[in-house]
Formats: structure tokens, C-alpha cells, sequence
């Protein structure tokens, strides 16, 4: 793009060109400015003097790859303890001081909320982690096989890109996965696992999954395949379950999609149980292969703690207990299981199968009575159950696309008097948020009350929140 062409744009592409970093970005970039345009500088840090050229042109803003960093401000950079970082997509943030990530969340979440016109007060610190190495409970490698060898490369893409990084350690996850992971690598020319070519439409495996419950040590391996046939799959799981005695369960589960979605509907147990158990302050869930389950165990104490505290019972109408609380996007049911003390009924609501009957059999293993779950889309059940139900509170945790807006609005038009919005994108809890507040005419719209930030994913730059609007 010719710099006459676009007038305000004081960048061509390709050009070299010296930049100041100010901040980072809800990215993998930290943000620049050049005679005030916006420029996305890839894993820069504040701080930083940089020569940056520039990759990508747009009328608002511009990315940039560094070539030199001139002066570094060392209260911000530090060297990765991971060796791969420049090339691994996986995270984000490693070449950041802990305690600098924390800020620079914070300072992103104050950006993106501006828009509320929040008090002061409202929007919370971040939570930070006590240690934040080896906190991933899960990994889900893509996989290709290295044609000359038939060795298999397993780990995650380059930022962008298809280039597939052989990841053979990684600080932030489980030490054991690095093990296994491993062995799957050396076992698959024995096995004839060859890695499958979406292109071509040739080999068999397309992700190698690992997941483990952090206090009960149990871990679950699971081969995510075009079909079930993997002819020495047996032999396979004899083999690396002997070799891991952590190892509860080998699976395959069946991938068709074309999609990038990782897990398929079925899933085959080959060996052992097709599930783990994780224990969170005093209560067991069962977790199958393809559940959900926060990937940050000792977070998600804190995230429960949060959650309690809003959920408080001092205006609850019976006295000590609420009538009735709503866990939407419930998964295996933690929030369900861990605030069933504060009401007469909880009902989760989880559009996958399994997830609902991990979520089912874990009340039962618990002896708590007062839930109930529901398979199905939070969108096609929450009408009729806010009617049916009278509940006043509803937890909303949805993936990161947000809620749908069927689902505000039939909030705004219920009784509910507590929403408590558990989110892992600012983006559109923001967007939601704003829904939520406006209302609808002759109903009250509901208020924001405090947000709290916890930081479930350190060296990336994702951030979690949790929501407290009443009316
Ligand atoms: C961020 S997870 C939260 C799970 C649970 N609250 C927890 O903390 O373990 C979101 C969950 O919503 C489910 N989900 C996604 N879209 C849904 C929808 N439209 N209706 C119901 N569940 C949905 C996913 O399968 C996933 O289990």
C-alpha cells in the first residue's frame, strides 16, 4: 500500500521504523504509536525501544515484527524461562514479569469496561496465582508425522500460522504431560499412528490429549482419531498405562468434523475408565475425556471463593437459603455442586450429554439432593425455566463468543433479582454487560455491582472475570 494513497496512515508496508511501546495488547502485541497511529508491535513489552517492521497495514492500524529491541525496561522484560517462546503460539505474555502481566490486565480490563462509566470502586485488582508455572490440569497437541522418520510432532502452532511447534517441554503445564506426550511420540511408528492430513485426507490421529486432577493425581489420555481404528489400540494402551501408573484411562475419541473443533461426539474407552475424578474443596467430580473442567485448579479455588462471597445470603427471602439459583453452561457441574449449601434448588443447564451425566453421577458420589441438571442449549431451555423455576439468582458462564441475546433478554424479563457472570472473554462480557444494564422499558435494568478479575491463564494474555449485577 502506497503511503499517498491513504493519507493518514504515516506507515507503508515493509517500512523499518523505530517505536516507543506503551502498553500491551489484548493479544499477542504490545501497542505503539507513530504520530498517533496505532501499532500492534508482536511480542513487544512496555518499555521497550524498539526498530519494528511493519507487516500489515489497515486503515486504524498496523502490525509490526521487532528486528532490534534498542532499550528495554527491565521492571517489564525478562528472559522466557520457556526456550521455544519466540516461536510457540501457546503463550503469550512469558517475556513479561509475573507482577507486570497482573497490571497489564488490569490496565486492558480498565480500556475495555471505559464504556461502562463504572464507579471507581466497581472494577476489582486482578487475582494473581501464587506460582504460575505448571498450572494447566490439560493439553490438547495437534499433531503431524515427520515423514522421513514417521516420528510424530506434537505441540502448538506458531501465532497465526499452520507451522506446527514440536513442543517437547512446556512450563506451564503439568510435568507429566511432557512424559507422555513423549512416549506417544516414540510409541507411534510401533503402533503405525501416523498423524492425520486433513489435505490429503490420509493418517489417523489428530490430537493427543492429556488431563489430570491435580489433587487426586489421576490422568486421562485420549487420542483424538478419524475413527475408531486403530488396529493395535489395545496393545497401545497395555503399554503406556504400565508405563504411567497415573494413568486412570486410554481413549479414542471420534473426530469427522472438518472443523477445528477437537473432539468429536463418540468417544471409545480402550482401556481402564473413560474418566477422571477431581477433588475441589471437599466435593469429587467426575470428569470424562471431552468434559469441560477449568484448566486452573488452584484458581479455580479462588474463582469458587469469589463466586460464594457474591452469592451471599444475607437478602435471601427464606431466611438463610435462596428459592432457587440457575447454573447456566453448568459442564460437570462445579458451580452447581459447590453452591447447592445456599438454596432450596440449583438446576445446571449443559448442552453436552456427557458433561450432564458427569454432572449427575457427581451429585450422587456427594449426596447432594437439590440439584438437578439439564442437557440442552441455554438459549431453547432458560424461558421456560425462569418461569417454572421462580429463581432468584442465575450464574452465567458461557464460552468465549458470550451469551446469545435471547438469553439477556429473557433474564431482563424474569424475576431474577442476582446474575452472577463468570466470563473468559472482556470482550463480549462487556458487550452483555452493556445489554444487561440497559434493560428493557418498565423493567428494571440491572446494575453492576463489582467485577473481579482473576488471572486463570498466567503468560497469556487471556483474563477471566466474574460479575456481580443485582436490581
Ligand atoms: C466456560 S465452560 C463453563 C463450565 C462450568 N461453569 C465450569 O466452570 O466448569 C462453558 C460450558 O458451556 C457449554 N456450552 C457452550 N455453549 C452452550 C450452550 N449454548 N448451551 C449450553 N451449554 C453450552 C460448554 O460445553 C461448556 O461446558
Amino acid at each position: 500500500m502506497a503511503k499517498s494513497t491513504l493519507k493518514s496512515i504515516p506507515v507503508s508496508q515493509d517500512e523499518i521504523i523505530d517505536l516507543q511501546i506503551e502498553a500491551m495488547a489484548y493479544d499477542n502485541a504490545a501497542i505503539a504509536r507513530y504520530k498517533d497511529f496505532v501499532i500492534f508491535v508482536d511480542r513487544g513489552a512496555p518499555g521497550d525501544l524498539v526498530q519494528a517492521q511493519i507487516t500489515t497495514l489497515r486503515p486504524n492500524y498496523a502490525r509490526a515484527k521487532i528486528l532490534e529491541i534498542k532499550k528495554s525496561d527491565l521492571d517489564y522484560r525478562i528472559e522466557p524461562l520457556c526456550k521455544i517462546f519466540k516461536v510457540c503460539g501457546g503463550c503469550q505474555w512469558q517475556h513479561l514479569r509475573y507482577e507486570k502481566q497482573l497490571e497489564q490486565k488490569d490496565l486492558l480490563l480498565k480500556s475495555i469496561f471505559s464504556k461502562l462509566n463504572l464507579e471507581s470502586d466497581v472494577l476489582k485488582s486482578i487475582i494473581g496465582v501464587d506460582d504460575p508455572w505448571h498450572y494447566r490440569n490439560k493439553v490438547q497437541f495437534p499433531v503431524r508425522t515427520i515423514r522421513e522418520t514417521g516420528r510424530l510432532k506434537a505441540g502448538y502452532f506458531e501465532w497465526h500460522s499452520n507451522e506446527l511447534v514440536n513442543v517437547k517441554h512446556c512450563p506451564i503445564q503439568n510435568n507429566l504431560f511432557d512424559e507422555i506426550v513423549e512416549t506417544v511420540r516414540e510409541l507411534a511408528p510401533k503402533y503405525k499412528i501416523i498423524a492425520y492430513d486433513g489435505k490429503n485426507k490420509t493418517g489417523w490421529l489428530r490430537h493427543i490429549c492429556v488431563r489430570m486432577g491435580e489433587n487426586t493425581k489421576e490422568a486421562l489420555l485420549t487420542l483424538v482419531g478419524v475413527n475408531e481404528n486403530l488396529s493395535k489400540s489395545q496393545e497401545f494402551a497395555n503399554e503406556i498405562m504400565e508405563k504411567y501408573p497415573k494413568l486412570v484411562g486410554v481413549c479414542i475419541n471420534i473426530n469427522t468434523n472438518t472443523t477445528n473443533v477437537i473432539y468429536g461426539d463418540k468417544t471409545k474407552v480402550i482401556k481402564g475408565k473413560g474418566y477422571f475424578f477431581e477433588e475441589i474443596n471437599g466435593l469429587k467430580f467426575k470428569i470424562s475425556a471431552t468434559s469441560f473442567f477449568q484448566v486452573n485448579t488452584k484458581q479455580t479455588i479462588k474463582l469458587l471463593n469469589v463466586i460464594e462471597e457474591m452469592i451471599d445470603d444475607r437478602d435471601a427471602p427464606s431466611g438463610r437459603l435462596y428459592h432457587g439459583v440457575l447454573d447456566a453452561y453448568c459442564g460437570v457441574g462445579l458451580f452447581s455442586l459447590s453452591l447447592a449449601k445456599y438454596t432450596e434448588k440449583i438446576i445446571g443447564i449443559e448442552e453436552v450429554k456427557q458433561s450432564i451425566e458427569d454432572a449427575k453421577s457427581s451429585a450422587k458420589e456427594n449426596n447432594i439432593n437439590n440439584v438437578r441438571f439439564i442437557n440442552g442449549k441455554v438459549e431453547n431451555k432458560i424461558e421456560d425455566l425462569v418461569k417454572v423455576e421462580d429463581p432468584e439468582i442465575v450464574v452465567l458462564d458461557p464460552p468465549r463468543i458470550g451469551c446469545n441475546k435471547k438469553i439477556l433478554q429473557n433474564i431482563i424479563e424474569s424475576k431474577i433479582k442476582k446474575i452472577i457472570y463468570v466470563s473468559c472473554n472482556p470482550s463480549t462480557l462487556c458487550r452483555d454487560l452493556e445489554i444487561l444494564c440497559r434493560g428493557v422499558p418498565v423493567v428494571r435494568p440491572f446494575e453492576i455491582k463489582s467485577i473481579q478479575p482473576i488471572d486463570m491463564f498466567p503468560h497469556s494474555y487471556h483474563i477471566e472475570c466474574v460479575v456481580l449485577l443485582e436490581r
